[in-house]
C-alpha cells in the first residue's frame, strides 16, 4: 500500500518500495519502466469562463480518499480537496465564491492584479452560507494564478486542508507563440504540495514547535492532490504549469536525466526567451512555466532536492554552513512523466522567443525606498515572534501608504531562514539578488520570491486599495504570515 507512495522524511526513503519510487540519490536513475503501472495523474477539472465571464466556486468540505482508501476529512473549492483550474482572459470577470462551511473563509486572487476591493484577502470575509461576488476586470498579461482561502490565523491550517485552485490567464496566441495549449494533454497543471498523514489517514498538522518555527513542511508529495501517480505525455515538447501550493516547502526542481528545464514564464507572465535551466527553485506561492523535451520518446521524473530550511539544512545547519553538501543528499522525486505516442503531438520544438513583455522598470523614476526585514525570533519556548521590521502584523495597522502610479524600490531582507515574500496587487521585478543579479528564475514578472539574505525589487503600482480593504505583503511561508510576518499597505 505505500509502495507507491512518494515518502521522504529527512531526506531518507521510508518505506521499502520508496527506493523504487520515491527518494533518489545524487545521480538519480529513475526505474520508469515501474511508473507504468502506476495511475495516471488526473487535471483539476476546467471552468472556462471564455464566454461567460462568470464562474462560481463553493468553498466546501468532505473527504478523500489519498492513500489505501482511508477517508480523510478534506476542505475545497466545488470538490472536496482543492479545487478547479479557471480560465479567464482580458475582461469582465465575475465570479461568485459562496461558503458552504461553518467558519469564514476568502478567496484571495494570488497574481491577479485587481484593486484591494477584489483582492480577497483578510477583510473580505464570506461568512458561513454567505457568498461574494467581486465584479472585476482582467488587464493584465497571460500568466498562470492561484487562489485561496486568507483568513487572518486560519490561512495555514485551512490551505493546508485543501483551500485552494488554479486560474489561467490566457490571450488565445499560445499556438502563436509555439507553446502548447491543448489542457491536460500538452499543457499539465501540476499542484504541488507535501502533506503529512496520521495513523487513520487523517492529515497531521503542526504538531510541534518546529512545525511552526520552519514552516509546516510534509514526508508525502501530493501532485494535484493525488500520491503515487504518472503523467502521460506525448511524444513532443510539452508545457508544465507548476503551483507550488505547499504549505512551507521550497522545492529546487529538477529532471532525472539531467535534460534541461526551458522556463517560459515566471508569476507574472511570458519570458521574453525560454531561458534553460538545470534547477528550478520554487518557493510557496510561486508559479512557474517550462516546456520538457519528450521528441526523444523517453520518459523522465520530475525531481526536487530537499528544502534548504528543513532539517539539519534549516536554522541549524545554516548557521554551521552545511546547507550545500546536504541539500543534494536529500533529493525525492515528485512525478514520473512518460511518454505516451498515442497522444497527439502540437509541438515538436522549443520555440526561440515567445514575447514576453520585458520592460525595464529601471526607465522609471523610482518615488520611494523601503526597507523590510522579515523577522522571526525564539524566546522562552514561545514560538513565533514573526514579525516584520519588528512589527506584528494587526488587521487594524496599515503599515505603508503608496501613492497610485509610483514605482518604489523594496528592499527586503531576512534572516535565519529563507522566506519567500509575496506582494498583492503588483507584479514586480527582481533587481539584485545578495548583490547580485538576480537568479535566471528571478528574471521575469513576480509576485513572490524567496529571499535568503537581501533582495531588491522594483514595483509600479497601478492597482488602487483602500483602508478598508489594503493589499498585503508577507512571507509565504503560511505558519510564519499567520504569526505575524505580513503587513498591510494602502495605494491611493
Ligand atoms: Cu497567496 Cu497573501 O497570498
Ligand atoms: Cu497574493
Ligand atoms: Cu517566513
Amino acid at each position: 500500500m505505500t509502495t507507491r507512495r512518494g515518502l521522504l522524511a529527512g531526506g531518507v526513503a521510508l518505506a521499502a518500495g520508496a527506493a523504487a519510487y520515491g527518494v533518489l540519490g545524487a545521480r538519480p536513475s529513475v526505474n520508469l519502466a515501474r511508473a507504468t503501472g502506476f495511475p495516471r495523474l488526473q487535471m483539476p477539472p476546467l471552468l472556462d469562463t471564455s464566454e461567460s465571464g462568470r464562474f462560481d466556486v463553493t468553498a466546501q468540505s468532505g473527504t478523500t480518499s489519498f492513500i489505501g482508501g482511508r477517508a480523510t476529512p478534506t476542505i475545497g473549492f466545488n470538490q472536496p480537496y482543492l479545487g478547479p483550474v479557471v480560465r479567464v482572459q482580458k475582461g469582465p470577470l465575475q465570479p461568485k465564491v459562496a461558503n458552504a462551511l461553518s467558519w469564514p473563509v476568502s478567496s484571495h486572487w494570488h497574481g491577479l492584479l485587481v484593486p484591494g476591493e477584489h483582492d480577497g484577502g483578510p477583510h473580505l470575509p464570506i461568512g458561513p452560507g454567505s457568498n461574494w461576488t467581486p465584479d472585476m476586470q482582467i488587464d493584465q498579461p497571460p500568466c498562470t494564478a492561484f487562489f485561496h482561502t486568507h483568513i487572518h490565523g486560519r490561512t495555514a491550517q485551512d490551505v493546508y486542508a485543501g483551500l485552494a485552485g488554479v486560474i489561467h490567464i490566457v490571450d488565445g496566441h499560445d499556438a502563436e507563440r509555439g507553446l502548447p495549449e491543448t489542457y491536460g494533454t500538452d499543457d499539465l497543471t501540476l499542484v504541488i504540495q507535501d502533506r503529512r498523514f496520521a495513523g487513520d489517514g487523517r492529515l497531521a498538522y503542526a504538531n510541534s514547535m518546529m512545525d511552526i518555527m520552519h514552516g509546516m513542511t510534509g514526508d508525502t508529495i501530493l501532485v494535484n492532490g493525488q500520491i503515487g501517480t504518472a503523467a502521460h505525455v506525448p511524444k513532443g515538447i510539452v508545457r508544465l504549469r507548476i503551483v507550488n501550493a505547499s504549505n512551507a516547502r521550497i522545492y529546487s526542481l529538477r529532471l532525472s536525466d539531467s535534460r534541461p528545464i526551458h522556463l517560459i514564464a515566471t508569476d507574472g507572465g511570458y519570458l521574453a526567451r525560454p531561458i534553460a535551466l538545470e534547477t528550478l527553485r520554487m518557493g510557496p506561492g510561486e508559479r512557474a512555466e517550462i516546456l520538457v523535451d519528450f521528441t526523444s520518446g523517453h520518459g523522465v521524473s520530475l525531481v526536487s532536492d530537499g528544502d534548504p530550511n528543513q532539517g539539519i539544512g534549516g536554522m541549524m545547519g545554516r548557521a554551521r554552513g552545511m546547507l550545500d553538501g546536504l541539500t543534494g543528499a536529500r533529493r525525492f522525486e515528485v512525478l514520473p512523466i512518460l511518454v505516451d505516442e498515442r497522444l497527439p503531438v502540437a509541438v515538436a520544438k522549443i520555440p526561440d522567443t515567445i514575447g514576453g513583455v520585458a520592460i525595464s522598470l529601471a526607465d522609471f523614476e523610482i518615488a520611494k525606498t523601503r526597507r523590510f526585514s522579515l523577522d522571526m525570533g525564539m524566546g522562552g519556548g514561545m514560538m513565533g515572534g514573526f514579525a516584520i521590521n519588528g512589527d506584528p502584523f494587526e488587521m487594524a495597522v496599515v503599515n505603508q501608504r503608496v501613492r497610485l502610479g509610483d514605482t518604489e524600490k523594496w528592499v527586503v531582507s531576512t534572516t535565519m531562514l529563507a522566506h519567500p515574500f509575496h506582494i498583492h496587487g503588483v507584479s514586480f521585478q527582481v533587481v539584485r539578488e545578495n548583490a547580485r543579479d538576480p537568479l535566471p528564475e528571478s528574471s521575469g514578472w513576480k509576485d513572490t520570491v524567496v529571499i535568503d539574505g537581501e533582495t531588491e525589487l522594483l514595483m509600479r503600482f497601478t492597482q488602487p486599495a483602500g483602508d478598508r480593504t489594503p493589499f498585503m505583503y508577507h512571507c509565504h511561508i503560511l505558519e510564519h504570515e499567520d504569526g505575524g510576518m505580513m503587513g498591510q499597505f494602502t495605494v491611493t
